[in-house]
């Protein structure tokens, strides 16, 4: 199959300002191998090192050693990034925009011509369900929606690649299961979705791929049933491997 991500060895530090503390390790010889056409959940727990891989990819962080991919070419080319979708863990939008006015946007800074934004425009507010709100202010959303328009944004360019940041954090069980059926929906077209999450049930649940990090190192990484095997589901699977013994019986 054909990987369009990828990491080598991949490790970054972190340098602090300030001289007399250590610069921070987050990541340490990370592998990973994402597939065309896979959802891929990407877990662990917070400050693992997940936004910090993403970050590289995206060409934020420089890594200290190692390599990075997308679709083949090395992430410090920028073209790497031509077909990739990004919706970061937090998102600052004009609040005073409309969803439509946002995407118009966001449309014109990838030069989409006119028609091709009222069309995509369109199918995008659709995916996302938010047509019945796309003529008002963003300031009037509620937390799911606004992450919705944050998807949609990420799919202006219909991108082959999405990377999403702990798209479901935050929202209650139905904005979680409305984001869900979005990245379903996204596999459908046959789009890749690289996603980062602490909520086990719903990377069980969609995902094709997994790979658990910790402390900036590659844990475990397969499909949720080679995960769990053993454990009574993903989530005691994930306990043991970030070494936690909980008193809970299962
Ligand atoms: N800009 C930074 N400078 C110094 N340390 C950082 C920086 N960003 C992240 N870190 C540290 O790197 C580690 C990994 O962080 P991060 O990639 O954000 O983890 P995650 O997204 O999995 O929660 C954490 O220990 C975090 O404190
Ligand atoms: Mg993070």
């Amino acid at each position: 199959m054909n990987v369009i991500l990828k990491t080598e060895k991949l490790r970054v530090e972190y340098r602090n300002r300030d001289f007399r503390q250590q610069s921070k390790v987050a990541l340490v010889g990370l592998d990973l191998e994402v597939h065309a056409g896979e959802i891929f959940g990407f877990l662990g727990p917070n400050g693992a090192g997940k936004t910090t891989t993403m970050n590289v990819l995206l060409g934020f962080v420089p890594p200290t050693s190692g390599a990075a991919s997308l679709f083949g070419i090395d992430v410090r080319q920028p073209i790497a990034r031509q077909r990739i979708g990004y919706l970061p863990e937090l998102t600052y939008y004009y609040k005073f925009l409309t969803a439509e006015e946002l995407l118009r946007f966001y449309a014109k800074i990838f030069g989409l011509t006119r028609a091709e934004t009222d069309k995509r425009i369109a199918q995008l507010l659709k995916l996302v369900e938010l047509e019945h709100a796309a003529k008002r202010p963003i300031k009037g959303y509620s937390k799911g929606m606004q992450q919705r328009v944050g998807i949609a944004q990420s799919l202006i360019n219909n991108p082959d690649l999405l990377i999403l940041d702990e798209p479901t954090s935050g929202l209650d069980p139905l904005g979680r299961m409305k984001v869900r059926e979005i990245i379903q929906r996204l596999k459908d077209e046959g789009k890749t979705v690289f996603f980062s999450s602490h909520e086990l049930g719903e990377v069980e649940a969609i995902c094709d791929h997994v790979a658990i990090v910790h402390e900036g190192q590659l844990k475990a990484t397969g499909t949720v049933a080679e995960i769990s095997a053993g454990h009574t589901n993903l989530e005691q699977s994930f306990l043991k491997i970030v070494g936690y013994q909980t008193t809970l019986v299962p």
